[in-house]
């Protein structure tokens, strides 16, 4: 079976904590060998192997982890936006799927439609990798957790807090939340709700998800704080939003109802004065730089899964 990753759960708990744990190892193991960060681990998994991703939204992170994470297993990377590419003036994805999948050994796609990657998954026969869509940011959330693991919390149990909007880096927490056993509340504005689904399919596999227009009440005890852009790639702005988010914004005197060692988390690109101040994302609870470069090391466990060789 051609193991794509399109969601969470197409890996499953068991998988992403065996992601997580060789993140871990090969994060230390190259500190330990004092490798440039352009050189291979040792073991170089994915000699030979070429990942071919497809941007149809901008992207820093995603794009820069995964091209440095296919280095540093062995392997090479090729970079296309969708807007040079035949599927930019209507070649269909699954010939798109097909013909990728005679030529290179993995896909990750960024999409503005989750029904693509869908598509794409239905008809490669090479792992493909989602790499954002509107509906979910996986990758991202993988790299979440390696992050406040590594910051000391215990995934079972703990709370998580949301501000915001109610998007796709949302949906993928509330479905690690299910798989991993924490608890989720949701500060939401009405009219910005997450898609139910998540929080139907969580609450089912025993986590508490829950949803308030209260800030404070989503914060309270709080073990992580987690917020993102007011408006995501592809969505609609305007003033009325940015007004109805503005009680979510996460400042200090938000983060002082969360616990006191509470952690901030933010995928970036951030918006200072937007969905969080400066003190706070620049403070001492903040661990984004750290979330960001897990990025690198949460995608290339990522890969040496869908390639079999993990979980
Ligand atoms: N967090 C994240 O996915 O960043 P990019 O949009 O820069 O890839
Ligand atoms: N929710 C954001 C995440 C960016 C990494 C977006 O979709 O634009």
């Amino acid at each position: 079976m051609t193991r794509h990753f399109l969601n969470l759960s197409d890996a499953g708990g068991d998988a992403i904590a065996a992601m997580i744990a060789d993140a871990i190892d090969r994060k230390a193991a190259r500190v330990a060998a004092g490798l440039f960060k352009g050189a291979a681990d040792r073991d170089a998994p994915l000699a030979g192997r070429t990942l071919a991703m497809i941007f149809e939204k901008n992207s820093t992170r995603t794009r820069v982890s995964f091209d440095m994470a296919i280095r540093q297993l062995g392997g090479t990377s090729m970079v296309m936006d969708a807007g040079s590419m035949q599927i930019g003036r209507g070649e269909t994805v699954a010939d798109t799927a097909r013909v990728l999948s005679r030529m290179v050994d993995a896909i990750m796609i960024r999409t503005d439609d989750h029904a693509k990657i869908e598509e794409m998954a239905a008809h490669a026969t090479v792992p493909v990798i989602n790499g954002l869509t509107d509906l979910s940011h996986p990758c991202q959330i993988v790299a979440d957790l390696l992050t406040v693991i590594e910051h000391g919390l215990a995934l079972p149990g703990s709370q998580w807090a949301w501000l915001g909007d109610g998007n796709n880096v949302l949906h993928s927490i509330v479905e690690a939340a299910g798989l991993f056993k924490f608890d989720v509340r949701m500060g939401v504005p009405e009219g910005y709700d997450p898609d139910p689904r998540f929080a139907a399919e969580a609450q089912a596999r025993g986590a508490a998800i829950t949803l308030s227009r209260d800030a404070g009440a989503a914060v309270a005890g709080a073990d992580v704080v987690v917020t993102d852009t007011w408006i995501s790639m592809g969505q609609a702005g305007g003033e009325a939003k940015l007004k109805a988010m503005m009680p979510y914004q996460v400042t200090p005197a938000l983060m002082a109802q969360a616990k006191a060692d509470a952690r901030f988390l933010h995928c970036l690109p951030a918006h200072r004065g937007e969905e969080v101040t400066a003190e706070v994302i620049d403070g001492p609870q903040s661990l984004i730089w750290d979330e960001a470069e897990n990025r690198l090391h949460a995608q290339k466990s990522v890969l040496l899964w869908a390639f079999g060789l993990l979980g």
